[in-house]
């Protein structure tokens, strides 16, 4: 990906220097659920995930400039039906940095970026009010809902808004 800078962060390709910082990040239940997936639970489980991060080559990592931190990711992932103008879109940052605006400026910088996109598609988990505020504010349009979810992580089947920005 081409690398991206706002003026908190650097948007980047992933490297494997990064393990500890994500490591963080993506051991903590509070972040990794509502994405739909388990927290890792060792540093060797989380290299797994950076090495599959470094290989698709389309998720960026979010640098805090302020002390070079990576503190969370964004992924412009293909389309599960696929389309080659969408892309599904998936978020999470380190619990200590949220509600500072940091995901809202780094999506804004992503998005309008997203030059080979014309679909971008975000369904959100069971009752995530945060996301679908932050979605709602970027322009994105609730056009569905899909019914009767259960990911490896849930407990019960639930119904996920899905949203799509049309660019
Ligand atoms: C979702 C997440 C990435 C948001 O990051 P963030 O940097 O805290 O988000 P921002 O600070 O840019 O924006 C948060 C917005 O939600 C609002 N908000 C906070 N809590 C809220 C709630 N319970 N209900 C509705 N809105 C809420 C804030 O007021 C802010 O909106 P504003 O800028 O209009 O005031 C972060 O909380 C996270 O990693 N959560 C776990 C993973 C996740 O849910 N990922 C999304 C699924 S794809």
């Amino acid at each position: 990906m081409r690398t991206l800078e706002t003026e908190r962060l650097i948007l980047r390709d992933w490297k494997e220097t990064d393990l500890n910082d994500i490591f963080i990040c993506l051991s903590n239940p509070r972040v990794t659920i509502p994405e739909g997936s388990s927290p890792c639970e060792s540093i060797e489980d989380c290299k797994c995930v950076l090495d599959y991060l470094i290989l698709v080559k389309n998720n960026y990592a979010i640098e805090l400039k302020e002390n070079a931190s990576v503190i969370g990711g964004i992924g412009l992932n293909e389309d599960t039906k696929g389309n080659p103008n969408a892309r599904n879109l998936g978020f999470y940052l380190a619990e200590e940095y949220w509600n500072k605006g940091i995901m809202t400026e780094a999506l804004i910088t992503v998005i309008a970026n997203a030059k080979e996109v014309t679909e971008v598609l975000s369904a959100t988990h069971n009752n995530n009010p945060k996301t679908e505020h932050i979605l709602t504010k970027l322009g994105f349009k609730q056009v569905d809902v899909i019914k009767n979810v259960k990911r490896k992580v849930d407990v019960e089947y639930h119904d996920e808004p899905y949203y799509i920005l049309e660019l």
